[in-house]
C-alpha cells in the first residue's frame, strides 16, 4: 500500500522532472549523511583496528596464502585470501568465512577479462610479528596485529592496506526479532532505527544525537523513498595508503579536477551511476559512470589498486606524512628526517566483498597495461567512429537528415555519421520508426552509405509497457525483467512513459537482446547502422536517486544494492554482441554509453553525459577526458558545444577546435537548443570549424595508430604530461593540457576572449613545433602563445614522425585509398621516428594478419620504412605522397629513394623561414620497405 501510494506521488514529481529538464536539484541525491553505511564507515577512527590475523589458519601455496581474521570485537570471522599475479601485480580479497548467504561477486569474463593468471610469491621471512613474501621485485608484508598489508618496491613502501585500521566488514546476520530499542542483540550489535518517515526520522533526531554505528542498517528512507533492506547491512571498507606520494588520480565518473582533492571538508567521492541532470562541477557527487580504479604517481613510480566491487562505493581521500616508525622496520629506507608525504584513501561499498587489485607499476605504462591485463583494453573502432559525428536531440525527419548532409557537403564540413535521438521512434519504442517521419528509413541509410557515411540510432534499455509493442512483449512473455521488491515486473518511468527493464546482468537477457539486432528483427536497418545506448545507469524518472530502488532484483536472486554500478555496463556490452553477431562477427561494432564501468572500454565509446553550453563546462571536459583516459575508457569525448543552453559563436568554435583533437568527436544539442549545425555559424566561425574538423581528417591516421597502440598495451590516447614525463613534478596536477600519444602537445583554449594561452611545454631537451606554422618552441618551459579566435594551439614532439592524409573527403571511408604525408619533425639531434597502423579501417580482418604496422626512423639524413611488426601481412593502396621535414637546417643538394634496390631522385624545396624541407611524390606503396636519402 505505501509503495503504491509513493509510486503514484512519484509519476507526479516525474512529470515535473520531465517539464522542468532544467532544474538541477541536489535534494534528488544523497549525501553521504543520507547514506547509512556511508556514515558508519565515515564515522570509524583510525587506530583501533579490531582485526587481527590468525596465524594458526595460514595455508600457503606457490602462488596464494589464505588465513583467517578476526573481529576480536565480535567474534566473527573473515578470510583474507592474497595472490600474486603476472605482471607485478598481487590481488587481495576478504570475504566472511562463513556467510550466510553468498555475497555479489562479478562474474569471471565479465569485467575482468578471465581468471587472472597467477604468479609466485615466495615466503621470505617468517616472523612471530608478520610474514613476508616476495612478488617480482616487490615485497609483501603481512603484519598480524592488528591486520595491515604493505607492498614495498626496493626500499620504497608503496602501497598500505588496512594501515590507519579502517577495516569493517558487515557480515550478514539474521534480523533482530524484537524492535531495535527493545532487543538486545547478541553477536554483533545489530540494530536498526525505524525510518519510514521523515517525521519520525526529525523526532528521533530531536532526542538523541545519532550513533553512526546503528544508522540504517535493516531499512532506510531517502526522501519518500523506502528502502527495506531485506539483507540488512552487508557494506565493506578499507583504507589504502599511498606512502610517498603527493597526487591520485582515478575513479570517474565526477566533474573534477585530474588530481583528486582531499574530501576532510566535502563528501567522500561517491561511485554510483546516476542520471544528473545539469550537474554540478568540481564536486564529489556522482555521475553516470563508475571505475573504482585509482592511481598514485611521483617521480619514481606509479602504482595504483582496482577496487573490483559493483556496489555503490565512496572513497575519502586525505594527505598526511608517512609513519616512518612502522617502515623503518619492515624496510630499511629511513634515511635522514626528511618526511615522507603520503596519501590516505578509504574505500566503502554497500555489499559484496573487498577484492582489490595492487597493480605495482613502476612506471605510468606499466600500470595502464597491468590494468589492461585484468579489464581489457579498449577495441580497435572502426576510422568512422573516431571521426567527426554530427548529433542533435533530434533530426526531425528524414527530410531533415537529407537537408543537414547536403549542406554539411554544400559547406565543405566532413562528416561520418548522422545520429537520431529518441524522437524517431514510434513513441519510444525504440528499434521502431515514426512511420510518418521516417518512412523509409533503409533508403535514408543507404544514402549515408553511398557517402561512406553512417547512422546511429538511440535504443535506450527501458522498454514501454505496452503489449503491441512486440520487444516489451516479448521480454515480459520470456520473463525477463528486473523484478520489484514485492516480485513482480518492476515498474518505473522514463521516456515513453511506464517503462519495464529488462534484467541486463543474465547472460540469456543479453543474449536476447543481442538477437534483437539481427537485420530481420530491427525492421530498416541496414550494416551502416550503429548504435547508442543512453539512460542505462538506469535513469528511472520516478526512482530513488532517479534510479532503480535499490531491493529490485536481479538475476541470482541478487539486489540492484550488489550490482548497480554493472547495469549499464552490460546494456553496452549486450548491444556491442548484438551489433558483432548481425555482421556474423566480421564488423567492428560502434555502441556509445552513457553509463559505464571498469571494462567498459572493450565494447566502445563513453561520453560525459548532458553538459552545458558554457565556458567552465568546456574547460572542465578536459581534466574529465583525462580521467577517463586513466581509468582505461579511452574512447571519450563530451557534448561538443554543451547539451543545455545556446553557446554563442565563440564557445561554439573554441568547442570545436578542443574536440577535434579529443578522441570521441561528436556535437550533440538539447532539443530546447537553437539548431547549431557547424553550417549555421557565421562565416568567420563556419571557416574556423570546418577548418578545424578538417584537421580532424588530415591526423585520422595519426589517431587510428593511436588507437591500435591503445589496443596492444592498454595505454592512454589522450594522456595527462606526466604519462610521457614522469619525473616533471610540474606536470602532476596540470589538466588543462594534455598529449595525444607521445606526439602531440594540446592546449585548447577554454577562456572567453582569450587571444592566447600560456603553454608549456615539457622535456628538458625536447623542442616542439607549431602544427600551423612550424615555429619551433623548447621544452621545460611556459611559453606565452598567440591563439587568436583561429588558431588550436597544438605542437608536435621534435623526433616524432606523425602520419597524416591531407586530401579530406566528405567522409574517412572516402578517404581509405589516398596517400600519406608524413610530418617529420626533427630533435636536437635531426633525428626522428614514428610508426603507422594500417588495415582495412572496419573488419577484423587486422586479428589473422591483414594489417601493416611500419616503423619510420630518420637518422644520419635517411629515412627509414621498415617493417613493425612480422604478423602484420596486409596490403594497401595507399602510398606515399610527401614528406614534411620540420626543423631541417638547409636546402638540399638532391633528394632520392631507394626501394627494392631501384633509387629515383625525387623533387624537394626548402622553405629557410620555417626551416622545412618538402619532399613531394615518393610514390611508394606505404606497405613497402623504402630508404629516402637526403643530401
Ligand atoms: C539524455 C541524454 C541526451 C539525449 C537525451 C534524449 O538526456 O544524455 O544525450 O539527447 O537523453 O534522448
Amino acid at each position: 500500500m505505501a509503495a503504491t501510494t509513493i509510486r503514484l506521488s512519484s509519476y507526479l514529481c516525474c512529470l515535473l522532472l520531465i517539464v522542468q529538464v532544467h532544474s538541477v536539484n541536489r535534494d534528488n541525491f544523497k549525501t553521504c549523511d543520507q547514506s547509512g553505511f556511508c556514515k558508519r564507515h565515515r564515522s570509524l577512527q583510525p587506530g583501533n583496528s579490531p582485526y587481527v590475523v590468525l596465524m594458526d589458519s595460514l595455508k600457503i601455496t606457490p602462488t596464494q596464502i589464505s588465513v583467517q581474521l578476526l573481529n576480536t570485537k565480535t567474534n566473527v570471522r573473515l578470510i583474507l585470501d592474497l595472490y600474486g599475479l603476472q605482471g607485478n601485480t598481487a590481488r587481495v580479497k576478504i570475504n566472511e568465512l562463513e556467510p550466510l548467504k553468498t555475497r555479489y561477486e562479478i562474474p569471471v569474463g565479465d569485467v575482468l577479462v578471465g581468471e587472472p593468471k597467477q604468479q609466485d610469491i615466495k615466503v621470505l621471512d617468517k616472523a612471530s610479528s608478520s610474514i613476508t613474501l616476495g612478488l617480482e621485485n616487490s615485497k609483501i608484508v603481512l603484519t598480524y596485529s592488528p591486520f595491515r598489508i604493505d607492498f614495498i618496491s626496493g626500499e620504497e613502501p608503496l602501497v598500505s592496506i588496512n594501515s590507519q585500521g579502517l577495516l569493517k566488514f558487515e557480515h550478514f546476520r539474521k534480523k533482530p526479532e524484537a524492535p531495535p530499542e527493545e532487543a538486545a542483540p547478541a553477536d554483533p550489535p545489530a540494530e536498526g532505527e525505524d525510518k519510514k518517515d521523515e517525521e519520525v526520522k526529525k523526532e528521533e533526531e530531536e532526542k538523541k544525537p545519532e550513533d553512526p554505528e546503528e544508522s540504517g542498517l535493516w531499512e532506510e528512507t531517502f526522501k519518500s523513498f523506502h528502502d527495506p533492506k531485506p539483507n540488512g547491512p552487508a557494506s565493506v571498507g578499507i583504507d589504502i595508503s599511498f606512502p610517498g606520494f603527493e597526487n591520485v588520480y582515478g575513479i570517474p565518473e565526477h566533474a573534477e579536477s585530474m588530481a583528486l582533492k582531499t574530501t576532510k571538508d566535502t563528501d567522500p567521492y561517491r561511485l554510483f551511476n546516476l542520471d544528473v541532470f545539469e550537474y554540478e562541477l568540481y564536486n564529489p557527487m556522482a555521475l553516470y559512470g563508475s571505475v573504482p580504479v585509482m592511481w598514485a604517481h611521483n617521480e619514481k613510480s606509479t602504482v595504483g589498486i582496482y577496487w573490483n566491487n559493483a556496489a555503490e562505493t565512496w572513497i575519502d581521500i586525505s594527505s598526511t606524512t608517512a609513519d616512518k616508525n612502522f617502515f623503518s622496520k619492515i624496510a630499511d629506507l629511513v634515511k635522514g628526517n626528511t618526511e615522507m608525504a603520503q596519501m590516505d584513501t578509504h574505500w566503502f561499498s554497500e555489499s559484496g566483498v573487498i577484492d582489490v587489485f595492487v597493480m605495482l607499476g613502476p612506471r605510468p605504462k606499466d600500470v595502464f597495461k597491468q590494468y589492461a591485463t585484468l579489464t581489457g583494453s579498449t577495441e580497435l573502432p572502426p576510422l568512422f567512429a573516431i571521426s567527426y559525428h554530427q548529433c542533435r536531440w533530434n533530426y526531425n525527419d528524414q527530410e531533415d537528415v537529407k537537408n543537414v548532409d547536403a549542406n554539411m557537403d554544400l559547406f565543405d564540413i566532413p562528416f561520418d555519421v548522422i545520429w537520431l535521438d529518441i524522437e524517431h521512434t514510434d513513441g519510444k519504442r525504440y528499434f521502431t520508426w515514426d512511420a510518418h517521419k521516417f518512412p523509409g528509413s533503409k533508403d535514408m541509410l543507404d544514402a549515408e552509405g553511398a557517402k561512406g557515411r553512417k547512422m546511429v540510432t538511440i535504443v535506450d534499455p527501458h522498454l514501454k509497457r505496452d503489449d503491441n509493442y512486440k520487444v516489451y512483449a516479448d521480454a515480459k512473455n520470456r520473463d525477463l525483467m528486473v523484478k520489484g521488491g514485492n516480485g513482480g515486473e518492476y515498474e518505473g518511468w522514463c521516456w515513453p512513459g511506464s517503462s519495464s527493464w529488462p534484467d541486463f546482468t543474465n547472460p540469456e537477457v543479453r543474449n536476447w537482446w543481442a538477437s534483437k539486432f539481427q537485420y530481420s528483427e530491427y525492421d530498416g536497418s541496414t550494416p551502416d547502422l550503429y548504435i547508442w545506448n543512453d539512460m542505462n545507469e538506469p535513469s528511472v524518472f520516478n526512482g530513488p536517486e532517479i534510479t532503480f530502488h535499490k531491493d529490485v532484483l536481479h538475476h541470482g536472486g541478487f539486489e540492484n544494492r550488489d550490482v548497480h554500478n554493472l547495469y549499464g555496463f552490460y546494456v553496452q556490452k549486450a548491444t556491442a554482441e548484438g551489433i558483432l553477431m548481425r555482421s556474423n562477427n566480421e564488423q567492428r561494432p560502434f555502441v556509445l554509453t552513457r553509463a559505464f564501468f571498469a571494462g567498459s572500454q572493450r565494447f566502445g565509446a563513453v561520453w560525459t553525459g548532458d553538459n552545458m553550453g558554457e565556458w567552465s563546462h568546456l574547460k572542465v571536459s578536459v581534466p574529465m577526458l583525462l580521467t577517463l583516459n586513466l581509468a582505461g575508457i579511452t574512447f571519450s569525448g563530451a557534448d561538443v558545444g554543451g547539451f543545455f543552453k545556446n553557446p554563442d559563436n565563440e564557445l561554439q568554435t573554441r568547442w570545436y577546435q578542443a574536440a577535434a583533437f579529443q578522441p570521441f568527436f561528436r556535437a550533440h544539442a538539447h532539443i530546447d537548443t537553437k539548431r547549431r549545425e557547424p553550417y549555421l555559424l557565421p562565416e568567420e566561425n563556419r571557416n574556423i570549424v570546418r577548418d578545424a574538423i578538417r584537421q580532424r581528417y588530415t591526423y585520422l591516421p595519426f589517431w587510428y595508430t593511436l588507437f591500435y597502440h591503445g589496443y596492444r598495451s592498454g595505454e592512454t590516447v589522450m594522456s595527462p604530461l606526466w604519462v610521457e614525463f614522469p619525473e616533471d613534478k610540474s606536470t602532476f596536477k596540470m589538466d588543462d593540457e594534455y598529449l595525444l600519444g607521445s606526439s602531440l602537445l594540446v592546449k585548447p583554449i577554454t577562456d572567453q576572449g582569450a587571444t592566447g594561452t600560456t603553454v608549456y611545454f615539457p622535456g628538458k631537451n625536447d623542442v616542439w613545433y607549431d602544427i600551423q606554422t612550424y615555429q619551433s618552441y623548447a621544452g621545460a618551459q611556459n611559453t606565452y602563445i598567440n591563439a587568436p579566435l583561429g588558431k588550436i594551439p597544438v605542437f608536435q614532439r621534435g623526433g616524432s614522425i606523425v602520419p597524416r592524409k591531407m586530401r579530406v573527403r566528405r567522409s574517412s571511408s572516402l578517404m581509405s585509398a589516398d596517400p600519406f604525408t608524413l610530418v617529420i619533425c626533427l630533435n636536437k639531434q635531426g633525428e626522428a621516428e614514428g610508426d603507422l597502423y594500417a588495415d582495412d579501417y572496419k573488419s577484423f580482418a587486422y586479428r589473422s594478419g591483414n594489417y601493416i604496422h611500419r616503423e619510420f626512423s630518420l637518422k644520419n639524413n635517411i629515412l627509414t620504412s621498415s617493417n613493425a611488426d612480422p604478423n602484420g601481412q596486409g596490403s594497401t593502396k595507399e602510398w606515399l605522397e610527401k614528406l614534411v621535414i620540420v626543423g631541417f637546417p638547409k636546402a638540399a643538394s638532391s633528394v632520392h629513394i631507394t626501394v627494392d634496390g631501384n633509387s629515383q631522385s625525387l623533387y624537394h624545396s626548402y622553405d629557410s623561414t620555417s626551416r622545412v624541407l618538402t619532399v613531394r611524390k615518393p610514390g611508394v606503396n606505404i606497405a613497402k620497405d623504402f630508404t629516402i636519402t637526403i643530401q
